[in-house]
Parts: C-alpha cells; structure tokens; sequence
C-alpha cells in the first residue's frame, strides 16, 4: 500500500496460538478501513486489546467486541461503516438471543467527525473513540461494561504519545518483517476539500527516543523494513538528543546508523511544502532509504491548485520533482490527484493530464472530488456534474496505468536486492516488494522469508514483477 487512501479494508491478522483459551479471556475483531497510520492505529488498539484479554477472533460473527477503525475521506468511505454496522447489528441481536453479547466500537476519523452522532443514527454503537484517545481503551471497555455509551473524541495527543503501550515482540513478528511506525500526527495544510485536519488534529510530531525506541524494539523481533509514517510525514520536527532541531532527513540517518538489524527505510505520505534540501539530499546519500517517493499533487492547474489551498504552483510541483531527481535518478514517484474538485474546466482538467505527462509516475491513485461536510470547498457553488468527473477520471486512469505499466517493463532486466516477506499464491512461491514498492514473486524456500536476496526481474505482469534469485 502506498498514500493515504482509502483502497479496500485490512484485517488483522490472527495467530492460530493466541486463540482464546476459553479462560476468562475474549475475543476482538479489528476491521480497518483508510489508509496505512489506521493499520498502524489498529495494530496499537490490538496490542492494548491482548492486554486487556482480548484475543483476536477470526470474524465478527465469534467476537466479544467488534472493532471498525474508519476513514471519513471520501462519501463512499464513511457510508461504507454505516452498512457495515447494519450487519453486526444483526450478529448482535443473534449472539444475544444465545445469551451472549456484542460490543461495537467504532473508532478512526468517522468517530471523530461524527462523535455522537454515530449512537444517534446506529443506536447499537456501544463505544465511539478518536484516533487521539485510543490510550483510553481499556478505560472506556470497562465503561461500556457497566451499561454505558462512550462516546470519547478529545484530542489527547500528547497524552497519547506518552502513555501508548509498546507491541510486544510475539505481535510484532506475526506481523511480519516490515513494519510502519508513525512519527506524526495531524495536519495543519487545510486543503480545502480535505477533512483530515478536522479528524486528526494539528501536526505533532513524536519524540526522536520515542520513535529510536520503538524502531529497536521492532528490529529486535527481526523485522527489516521501517515505513514511517504521518499525515505529512515530512513535516515532522523535533529536537535531536545534540539539542539541535531535526527535521526528516536528520531522522531517516540517524535511524539508519542507531538502529541494528535495520535494513531499508522508506516514508509517506508528504506534502510538496515539506520537502526540504536535507530531505532531497538523504534520498542521494542513504542507501538504506528506499527509492520511491509518495508526493501527491491533487492537480496541474494552478487556478485549481489555488482554490484547493494547496499553497503550491504547478510550476513548484515540477521544479520540486527536478530536484529530486537530481539527488536520485532511480527515485521512482508516485502521486495523488482529484478530478472534479469545484470549477474545474476541462481545460484545467487538461493541466492535470499535462503534468502527469511532464512526471512520468511509477504509480498514483485518482479520485473523483467528494464534497465533505465542514470543509470550505463543498461550499463552493460550481460543483461539477458526476458524469464529467466520472468522464475525467477515466481518462486520467488510462493515463497512469499506462505508466505504471511502462514503469514495470522498464524494471525487466534490472538486478535488485529483495526483501521476501511473505509465502505467494501458488506452492513454492515467495513475495516481496521492489525498492519501487511493486511486489515481486520468485521462487524460494519459505525458510528464506524475512531475508533480502539478490533477484533478477525477468517480468512484468499487471500488477507485480517476476523475479529471479541470482547465484
Ligand atoms: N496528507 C496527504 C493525503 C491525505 S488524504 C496529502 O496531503 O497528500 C489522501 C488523498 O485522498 C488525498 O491526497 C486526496 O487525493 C484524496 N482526497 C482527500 N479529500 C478528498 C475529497 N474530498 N474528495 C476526493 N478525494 C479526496
Ligand atoms: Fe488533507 Fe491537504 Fe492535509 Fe493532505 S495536506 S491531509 S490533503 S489537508
Ligand atoms: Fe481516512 Fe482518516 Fe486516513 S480520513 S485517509 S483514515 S487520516
């Protein structure tokens, strides 16, 4: 996964041995909607969850408590929770009638737009809690318990940071060898179609001991990739342990010399403001630091980017991105962009294409602009019609699929070092992913997982590579 977006669900993984053992232990069932800080949050709320003696369940219909850690994004995104919630309301009634019960919690930027109003319109909602209280958990189960609604949406960041317990090594090697690790929180761009700075809050960043401490104890259960992560990850500021204040840059290289057993570094999603010299310059210098780069543009007219309070030109977009390349030929970009946003003509539309042209990126996501209540732009009186954007983000589509294909040929031949992460579909196959982020299967022992081998790629499919190992 790469961006902040709301592709699909995740589930948590279960591990078969930490199956509840029927003694005065329950069970949990973790659904995660939105983008890659909700996977980290979700695998937080299950660490304090297995400590509070919650199992992981295998679905909802045997847990104690069903868990949706939502995303408000997009219409679709935070309607999808609501039908969701319909059919756990259904388990419920039915757990019930056997004499058992259901607590449903929604959690994520759904519960922090709608706090109340979630109990209001889905009355079998026992808990909702914001992404900056989820230190609360065991407090606010232990409420639910005794018969109340918790509705807990206060943004407690600080407190959070402070008191989040750590994952414990068990969890983390189920999880497998890489791992995200959020550094910051919030924004504080206000783009004007966006609901994100409402949900998450202003920026924060994390302690540098905080994030060294909890790096070391994901590499000592063996994991290998670190992707840091934050809703603009690359605003991240904070006073080094020299006294001296540290951006990014200065983290990504002290990560890569402190911390042992870690092998490659990456980060998303950030902002083009945010990209600073150090930054570029660690993209030429750290080896460690994988070559891809998640810069989202959101679109290629200036009017537009103005309206959209992107706080960038066109022109800064692109200069920016020669700038990177120069530190890092090999960089490959990849991108968010809205189609539709309020005003825009197909001329504007057409900077848009113009500039993917100009870019040339590995991979991107595209969206047809939804109007989100609270932010400014879906006050603004020219919303285009559904059919244009509908029209427009298939021609954009066809555009970036076209070069992500061309991106993927232009991989055959090459030689890369492979992080092996996980068994393939077919017997005898493992999976891993490119320095550019797109899987690539090989053939390889099971034992091999967790290491990186050296692998020719010999082809591309339409959505992974075929690798290789190389003697
Ligand atoms: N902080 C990140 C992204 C956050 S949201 C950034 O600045 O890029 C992920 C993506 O969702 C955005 O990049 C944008 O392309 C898309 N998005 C956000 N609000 C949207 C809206 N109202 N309608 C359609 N797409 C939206
Ligand atoms: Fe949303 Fe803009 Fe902040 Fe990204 S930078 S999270 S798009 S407001
Ligand atoms: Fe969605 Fe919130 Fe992430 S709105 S994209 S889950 S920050």
């Amino acid at each position: 996964m790469t961006g902040l977006r709301d592709k699909g669900t995740t589930q948590m993984r279960q591990d078969p041995a930490m199956a509840s053992a029927g003694t005065g232990r329950k069970t949990v069932f973790v659904k995660t909607y939105g983008c890659q800080m909700n996977v980290y949050d979700s695998e937080r709320m299950t660490d304090i969850l297995a400590r509070e003696g919650y199992d992981g369940a295998e679905g909802p219909e045997e847990a104690d408590f069903v868990l949706l850690n939502t995303c408000h994004i997009r219409e679709k995104a935070a309607e999808k929770i609501y039908s969701e919630i319909g059919r756990l309301r259904r388990l419920k009634a039915e757990r019930r009638s056997k004499g058992q019960d259901m607590i449903i919690g929604v959690a994520g930027c759904v519960a922090q737009a709608e706090g109340l109003e979630i109990i209001r319109r889905a009355p079998d909602v026992d808990l909702v809690i914001g992404p900056q209280t989820y230190h609360r958990l065991p407090d606010t189960i232990r409420r639910v318990k005794r018969g109340e609604k918790v509705v807990e949406t206060e943004f407690a960041i600080d407190e959070k940071f402070d008191t989040m317990p750590a994952a414990r090594p068990d969890a983390i090697r189920q999880r497998g060898f890489s791992a995200f690790l959020t550094v910051q929180e919030g924004c504080d761009k206000f783009c004007s179609f966006c609901v994100v700075p409402y949900t998450r809050g202003a920026e924060v960043s994390r302690t540098v001991s905080q994030i060294v401490a909890e790096a070391r104890r994901l590499t000592q259960a063996g994991v290998r990739e670190i992707t840091l992560l934050g809703q603009n990850v690359n605003a991240w500021r904070s006073q080094g342990p020299d006294g001296h204040s540290w951006v990014l840059g200065t983290l990504l290289r002290h990560l890569a010399a402190e911390v042992e057993g870690l092998a490659r570094l990456r980060y998303t999603t950030s902002h083009p403001r945010d990209m600073d010299d150090d930054l570029i310059a660690a993209h030429r210098d750290l080896e460690m630091l994988m070559p891809y780069l998640h810069l989202p543009v959101q679109s290629g007219s200036d009017r537009i980017l103005k309206a959209m309070n992107r706080r960038h030109s066109r022109e800064d977009y692109l200069r920016l991105i020669e700038r990177i390349r120069a530190a890092n030929p090999d960089i490959a970009l990849s991108g968010d962009f809205i189609v539709g946003f309020p005003g825009e003509t197909e001329e504007d539309f057409r900077d848009t294409m113009r500039l993917v042209e100009a870019v040339g990126y590995a991979q991107a996501f595209s969206f047809k602009y939804s109007p989100r209540p609270g932010t400014p732009a879906a006050e603004l009186t020219k919303q285009v019609d559904e059919d244009v954007k509908s029209d427009r983000l298939t021609r954009l589509q066809a555009l970036l699929r076209a070069q992500q294909n061309a991106f993927s040929k232009a991989c055959v031949g090459r030689h890369i070092d492979l992080l092996l992460e996980k068994r393939g579909r077919k017997a005898g196959q493992i999976v891993g992913r490119s320095p550019w982020l797109q899987p690539v299967v090989i053939d390889a022992e099971p034992s091999q997982i967790g290491d990186i081998v050296p692998v020719r790629i010999m082809g591309a499919g339409s959505n992974s590579l075929f690798g290789r190992l190389e003697p």
